[in-house]
């Protein structure tokens, strides 16, 4: 399976790509960065260092567009961090950027490959737009598509009914989705909805199974009665950096009354994308409101063809949050331990 990867590093991003390089049977051609959680620039420094840590330098970085299409970029330290791994710090990578940049990258690897390659888009949609701009083909070229972003009939998790990818980049998405009206079901791309990967609520439990099942000592345990920032004492250092930035992530969502868990969005998305996990879709035509105003960036899905239009988006309508924990913990414990 192989798999490339556009995403905005980020918390759950970063936790989406240690899975990824956790799977043996996962080939992850090449990451391309978009501005998002945190500038393009940022997003591919993180990246790179979690690369290293995971051993993996080799794989290829490229930078993205700094902007959205036609809005000016808003980024969210108060989620991610000011550098997006909440607050986990880690050592520069050796490795430079590619020279390629995301454009050029996505095109020529999927041109090289056709029909292989699976598309894993966690982020705002620039660059994968921007790359449609150049070669409109892309859609049926990727053996799958799998899209992190919207909400259909689904309170928002950025405005009353925008979640955060559509809305930072809402032309993008527009553009992404009308690129593949109409293309035989199977080639729709497989769009991870708010209302499923918010069931993916990652918990301190969690944490702590993950840490004993890659055999680092427990004292690294998250604690909601802990002071903001607790460093962890894990001595296991993937364990610890996860812990570092799922603490950050933890007391974000406390401050909107969620509770002391995260909603680890993009690492189930990484699961579909690895084919890992099983879910149920429904095909759909995506909306996503480019005008201004309250309601920009929000996507309404047409189930039932009202519009006479052909569907654009197989939209994940079910999972089964424990077979996923299940999946991603005894994988990303495995990589912990090598
Ligand atoms: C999406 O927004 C980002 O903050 C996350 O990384 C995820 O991709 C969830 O709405
Ligand atoms: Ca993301």
């Amino acid at each position: 399976m192989r798999i490339l990867f556009d995403n905005d590093t980020g918390i759950d991003d970063a936790l989406a790509l240690v899975y990824l390089l956790s799977k043996p049977e996962v080939d992850l051609a090449a990451i391309t960065c978009s501005a998002g959680n945190v500038s393009a620039d940022q997003v591919a420094r993180n990246n790179l260092a979690l690369l290293q840590l995971c051993g993996r330098p080799e794989v290829e970085v490229a930078a993205g567009a700094s902007d959205p299409l036609s809005i000016p970029l808003v980024t969210t330290p108060e989620t991610h961090g000011e550098q997006g791994l909440g607050y986990a710090t880690l050592p520069a990578a050796s490795a430079p950027v590619s020279q390629r940049s995301a454009v050029d990258l996505w095109i020529e690897e999927v041109r090289r490959a056709p029909g292989e390659l699976t598309a894993l888009l966690t982020a705002p949609l620039t660059n994968f737009a921007l790359a449609l701009r150049r070669d409109a083909e892309l859609p049926r070229l990727l053996k799958r598509t799998v899209i992190m972003g919207g909400c259909y009939f689904y309170q928002g998790n950025t405005t009353p009914t925008a979640e955060w990818n559509t809305h930072v980049d809402p032309h993008a998405a527009a553009e992404v989705f009308a690129a593949f009206e109409g293309l035989p079901e199977e080639q729709l791309p497989i769009v991870c909805a708010l209302e499923t990967t918010e069931r993916i609520e990652l918990t301190s439990a969690h944490l702590a199974r993950l840490a004993q099942e890659a055999g680092s000592a427990g004292e690294e345990l998250l604690r909601p009665e802990d002071p903001p920032g607790t460093p962890s004492t894990a001595a296991n250092p993937l364990i610890r950096v996860l812990s570092d930035a799922l603490r950050f992530y933890f007391e974000f969502h406390r401050q909107y009354d969620q509770g002391y868990i995260a909603h680890v969005h993009d690492l189930f998305a990484a699961a579909v994308a690895a084919g890992t996990v099983d879910y149920r879709v429904r095909p759909a035509t995506v909306h996503v409101e480019t005008a201004p105003g309250p309601l920009v960036g929000t996507t309404v899905a047409d189930y039932r063809g009202l519009w006479g239009r052909k569907p654009n988006a197989r939209i994940v309508a079910w999972n089964d949050p424990p077979a996923v924990f299940d999946e991603v913990i005894g994988s990303i414990a495995a990589l912990a331990r090598r």
